[in-house]
């Protein structure tokens, strides 16, 4: 088990939201007045999807689903669990993912695979938070992405261990021999 006094900060409050209201000004250009879907990675992505979405000025729609990929502790386990991935009709609508961080990518193309089987739709973008471009195992970027990070574990706003520290407001990394 961790403690917060484990967590060392990466970026704090303030970064973030400078950062997501940047992501929102380059999304509201490429938009426009478009309707766009927005489908949210639960858990992870939930504090991301509230502050981007309020910087946003197009009529959109959230859809919320639910992906786990992570076996250990630290590692991710290549393979992606739908839990719970019903969706609208995507047909013809523009959709954005959103997702907290990019770490294999196995979670992104599963969602996007996904999509693109079951629907034709109008546009089809990715938009990370973060980004782990190190640990990249199948080819993917994210159209968006907010932060590029090493090889790090990060908790805080909206990211786990161990179910835990979703609601730190600010970004950390956890030093532990499993980390490294
Ligand atoms: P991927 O499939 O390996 O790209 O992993 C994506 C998912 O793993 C993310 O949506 C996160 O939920 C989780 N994840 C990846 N890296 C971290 C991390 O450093 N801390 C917490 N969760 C992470
Ligand atoms: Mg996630």
């Amino acid at each position: 088990m961790i403690t917060e006094a484990d967590i060392n900060i990466l970026f704090n409050p303030e970064t973030i939201q400078k950062e997501i209201k940047e992501l929102g000004k380059k999304l509201n250009q490429e938009y426009g007045n478009e309707i766009l879907y927005l489908i949210c990675v639960l858990k992870g992505s939930v504090m991301f999807l509230v502050d981007l979405s309020k910087h946003l000025k197009m009529p959109l729609r959230m859809e919320f689903i639910r992906l786990s990929s992570y076996g250990s502790d630290f590692t991710s386990s290549g393979r992606v669990n739908a839990v719970d991935i019903s969706l609208p009709d995507l047909n013809g609508k523009n959709v954005l993912i959103i997702e907290d961080i990019i770490d294999t990518g196995h979670t992104a193309k599963f969602l996007i695979d996904f999509i693109k089987h079951n629907f034709k739709t109008k546009s089809l973008k990715f938009c990370s938070l973060l980004d782990k471009k190190i640990k990249r195992e199948v080819e993917i970027d994210p159209d968006y992405y907010g932060f590029e990070i090493d090889d790090k574990f990060l908790v805080g706003y909206g990211l786990d261990y161990d179910g835990y520290y979703r609601n730190l407001p600010y970004i950390g990394y956890v030093e532990t021999k499993e980390a490294e």
